[in-house]
């Protein structure tokens, strides 16, 4: 019978289904046994259905006999008529809860052992027991709605690339270095002992290369590889919608993520008004102290005059900023400590705070009293448009620092205040980042972005005199704080790269062992090109609201890189090593006879 009955998606089912004989397929999700009737939860990837086993109504007893031998995880076929269930029989927590399947035939498709935890949404298991049973995990309404959206969302990203003639190209994965900044990981070749490929950390060069071939739109779903440390937003391997145009400007990129945005994040319950707004670095850094601002809240940084103050320290200092805190002269001491010590752990010399205090009129109290005066209070309590009953916050040094500090700290006293309104989604658009950024710890030049990003042209004569001036055609597309993604126009002409090889101090023999290849390419007529990479585990994080990104990835890795599933990374055999021509650290290799 069973052969013409059709299968459906156990939560496709719904009240105008009723009266249909269908075959559901999937797992014992709960078995509930009244004796004369049994009640089993089936699931599979669309959902959960209610399957009735009820003495009365079957024409073969001894249904019932088997429903009660089934358990959690067993897979079965069950074969019915849908009923609608009524009144308090009706289930409104549950999208199929207005129906269930009287179950008339019955067939187990295999057994299961007893999980090592309960697959169910209110998971109590331990992430590294989840992880280790990742199959199972992913069995999990919430993990399997999360995988169902990640594939949905790709596939509303290539249409829309589609339709605006963008061609689907994909570059190696064992390849050379690809400078984005972070590690590399490193493969070694058997056939070619002692050299090495690394896996790609963007497809930054061939994107670029693609264009020099004509491609004209070039995208990819790309899998990149980064040897860094890890964090909330971050995976060694992670995956980029990565993309490149011909003949584009900024505004021609800026359109495109609009659009791609706008067919994606409404779909989610996100709004997406478009044009986003957007903000100089400059601007993000002067008000926010950081380059990803979250715009949704306040608490913005401000520039204080400390130049009548009595301290030398606050007068001589580079730069002195604060931030007001409504109602937080109510912080305790032991609050206020703990700022501190966050603020000198991430570099401040320290951290003075003032308490704006009604009463009398115009007084405060501070752990920094020898450094203010009421004269100092009372502009960086207008500076800061703060009221009594504020707390101000103020950190002096270099102008790096400061914002650092206070920026974080920003960061940490909304989220601690609960000032960030969860319902709101703020986009911007991030310009103008500087091309180059100075690191003192070996005194030399660094890419921000990386070294094929086309200075402003009229900021190119700065790259001989004044470096550090130059502007970027960089952009960074931001949500809420986060940095969703980054690109930039890249440098076509090879007069201009050689120029910023040289202000990076990579000399004409680096850059050619290193990228050759592109610089030649250069050579045979590369039209003016740019392009972005989005992450595509973060977007996927703030479409399905999750705190990680690990639960946006069906297979990722621990904070400490590992997959506890495979057990990777992991030993290798010593001929698998002696094949590749490597010695392990220690090991002089084969004793002599
Ligand atoms: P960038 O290095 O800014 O640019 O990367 C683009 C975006 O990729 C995401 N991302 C990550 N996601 C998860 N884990 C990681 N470890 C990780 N690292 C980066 C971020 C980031 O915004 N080739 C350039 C792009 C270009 O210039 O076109 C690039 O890779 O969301």
């Amino acid at each position: 019978m069973s052969a013409t009955v059709p299968r459906v998606p156990a939560g496709s089912l719904r009240r105008e289904d009723a009266g249909r004989t269908v075959q559901v397929k999937g797992w014992v999700h709960r078995r509930r046994d009244f004796g004369e009737l049994v009640f089993v939860d089936l699931r599979d990837r669309s959902g959960i259905l209610q399957v009735v086993f009820d003495a009365e109504l079957l024409d073969e007893p001894e249904l019932l006999g088997r429903a009660k031998e089934l358990r959690g995880e067993y897979v079965l076929a069950v074969t019915g008529a849908i009923v609608p269930r009524e009144g308090s029989a009706r289930n409104p927590d549950m999208p199929t809860g207005d129906v269930e399947l009287r179950a008339t035939a019955l067939e187990l498709l295999n057994r299961a052992e007893t999980p090592p935890f309960v697959i169910e949404d209110d998971v109590r298991a331990s992430e590294d027991l989840r992880l280790k049973y990742r199959y199972l995990d992913l069995r999990r309404p919430e993990m399997t709605s999360n995988l169902v959206k990640r594939s949905d969302v790709t596939f509303r990203i290539r249409q829309v690339l589609h339709e605006e003639g963008f061609l689907e190209v994909e570059t190696p994965i064992l390849t050379k270095s690809t400078p984005e900044g972070a590690r590399d990981f490193l493969v070694p070749s058997r056939v070619h002992p002692g050299e090495f490929y690394a896996l790609p950390q963007s497809p930054q060069l061939f994107k670029q290369l693609l264009m020099v071939a004509g491609m004209d739109r070039y995208y990819q779903i790309a899998r990149c590889f980064r040897d860094e440390d890890l964090r909330a937003d971050r995976q060694p391997e992670f995956t980029q919608v990565d993309l490149e145009l011909s003949f584009p400007d900024e505004e021609t990129v800026y359109a495109l993520i609009e659009k791609l945005f706008a067919a994606v994040f409404p779909a989610y319950g996100i709004p997406c008004p478009v044009p986003f707004p957007r903000m100089t670095h400059a601007e993000a850094m002067d008000r926010f102290g950081i380059d990803r601002p979250d715009t949704r809240f306040g608490l913005e940084l401000r520039a204080l005059d400390v130049s009548a103050s009595p301290s030398e320290i606050l007068r001589s200092a580079e730069t002195a900023k604060g931030i007001a805190v409504p109602g937080g002269a109510a912080f305790s001491r032991k609050r206020l400590d703990e700022l501190e010590a966050a603020a000198k752990q991430l570099g401040a010399a320290g951290l003075v705070w003032v308490k704006l205090q009604a009463e009398p009129p115009g007084s405060w109290g501070s752990n920094a009293k020898k450094m203010l005066d009421d004269a100092t209070v009372a502009s960086a309590r207008a500076a800061l448009e703060a009221k009594d009953g504020d707390l101000l916050l103020v950190v002096a040094g270099k102008r790096a620092t400061v914002n650092d500090v206070l920026g974080a700290l920003r960061l940490r006293i909304a989220r601690e205040e609960k000032l960030v309104p969860e319902d709101r989604f703020d986009f911007l658009w991030v310009t103008d980042f500087p091309l180059l950024e100075w690191h003192p710890e070996d005194g030399r030049w660094y890419a921000t972005h990386h070294p094929f990003t086309a200075p402003r042209p009229e900021d190119v004569p700065f790259l001989d005199t004044d470096p550090g001036r130059v502007h970027a055609r960089a952009y960074d597309v931001v949500l809420n704080g986060m940095e969703l993604g980054g690109g930039s126009i890249r440098i076509h002409q090879p007069e201009v790269q050689s120029k910023v090889f040289a202000t990076l101090g990579i000399s004409p023999d680096e850059a050619k062992a290193k990228f050759g290849f592109l610089l030649e390419a250069f050579r045979y007529g590369a039209p003016p090109h740019g392009g972005l990479a989005l992450g595509l585990d973060r977007m996927l994080m703030v479409l399905t609201r999750s705190a990680s990104i690990r639960d946006v990835i069906a297979f990722p890795k621990t904070a400490s890189a590992s997959c506890l599933m495979t057990e990777s990374p992991g030993p290798v055999a010593d001929a698998q090593l002696a094949e590749l021509g490597i010695r392990r650290a220690g090991d002089d290799g084969p004793k002599p006879a």
